[in-house]
């Protein structure tokens, strides 16, 4: 392990505590302290004693564990499990050039950097200068870099209405009204590319598909509407069931293909 890093700790019944490492510095919880240089002379995977003898596993944090407990949320963000759904469905490849709007806190955005990887470009626009400031702060502090040394990634405060880069492989909208955009879209998509629209409620999706099928049936074929439910199952000795509580409801993924115009 190494200053500066991230780090996870994993207790016994798998509650996670997720910081940075900093030579001298403490790490205390309900069940003692651990002092960071003791971690720091340790290796993934190996275990550690706190001050009141509770062991603890030592992990480097997936980006799901990055997005789950450390993410500073300044709003609402794409989950997870709904990350991987986007990934497949808009068939996000490596080299892939992707428009994403609204950046919002960014955790879409960290693993569409790591899925076009660095043949890749992404650009990440939010109208809201406060967005794209946390979004940074948030993308440096997981990439362990800054910003501008991923070259792959372009963040920028910015209207979707006034994108002007052109031949994206696909689009992805996670703002209230994608069916204001779809002349935008239209114009910057390459045909045969894909649009993914991330929705809350289905009378969002309702509006959107109506507008599509009205006025853009030329433009877009749709592809799908998907909802993604993941249920967690626990084990603890004979009791192997599911978990008792799950997120019932996070969105809606709307699938379009650009038609030849
Ligand atoms: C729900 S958040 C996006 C969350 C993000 N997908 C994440 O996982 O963290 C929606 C964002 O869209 C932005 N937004 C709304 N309309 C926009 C527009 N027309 N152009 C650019 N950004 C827009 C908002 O400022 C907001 O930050």
């Amino acid at each position: 392990m190494k200053e500066g890093e991230l780090i996870l700790l994993e207790d016994k019944k798998g509650k996670k505590y997720l910081f940075t490492l900093k030579k001298g510095g403490v790490f205390a919880f309900h069940k003692g302290k651990i002092l960071h240089d003791e971690i720091l002379k340790k290796r993934a995977g190996q275990t550690i004693v706190s001050s009141k003898g509770e062991e603890l596993l030592i992990l480097k944090p997936t980006l799901r564990d990055f997005v789950l407990k450390k993410l500073k949320r300044i709003s609402q963000i794409i989950y997870p499990k709904d990350v991987g759904q986007i990934l497949v469905l808009a068939d996000i490849f490596e080299g892939a050039k992707v428009l994403e709007a609204g950046t919002g806190s960014g955790a879409l955005t960290l693993y569409l950097i790591r899925a076009v990887g660095e043949k890749g470009k992404v650009i990440s626009i939010d109208e809201r200068e406060d967005m794209v400031e946390n979004a940074k702060k948030n993308i440096e502090e997981f990439y362990q870099k800054r910003i501008e040394e991923i070259k792959s990634l372009t963040l920028k405060r910015q209207n979707l209405a006034e994108i002007e880069e052109k031949d994206f492989d696909r689009v992805i909208l996670d703002l209230p009204d994608p069916w204001n955009y779809l002349k935008k879209v239209k114009e910057v998509l390459k045909e045969g590319g894909i649009l993914a629209c991330w929705l809350p409620t289905i009378l969002q999706v309702f509006e959107l598909t109506e507008k599509v099928e009205k006025e853009f049936s030329k433009d877009f074929v749709l592809e799908g509407i998907f909802e993604t439910l993941q249920r967690e199952w626990q084990k603890r000795k004979i009791a192997l069931r599911p978990k008792d509580r799950m997120v019932a409801h996070t969105g809606f993924l709307i699938i379009f293909r650009k038609l030849k115009s």
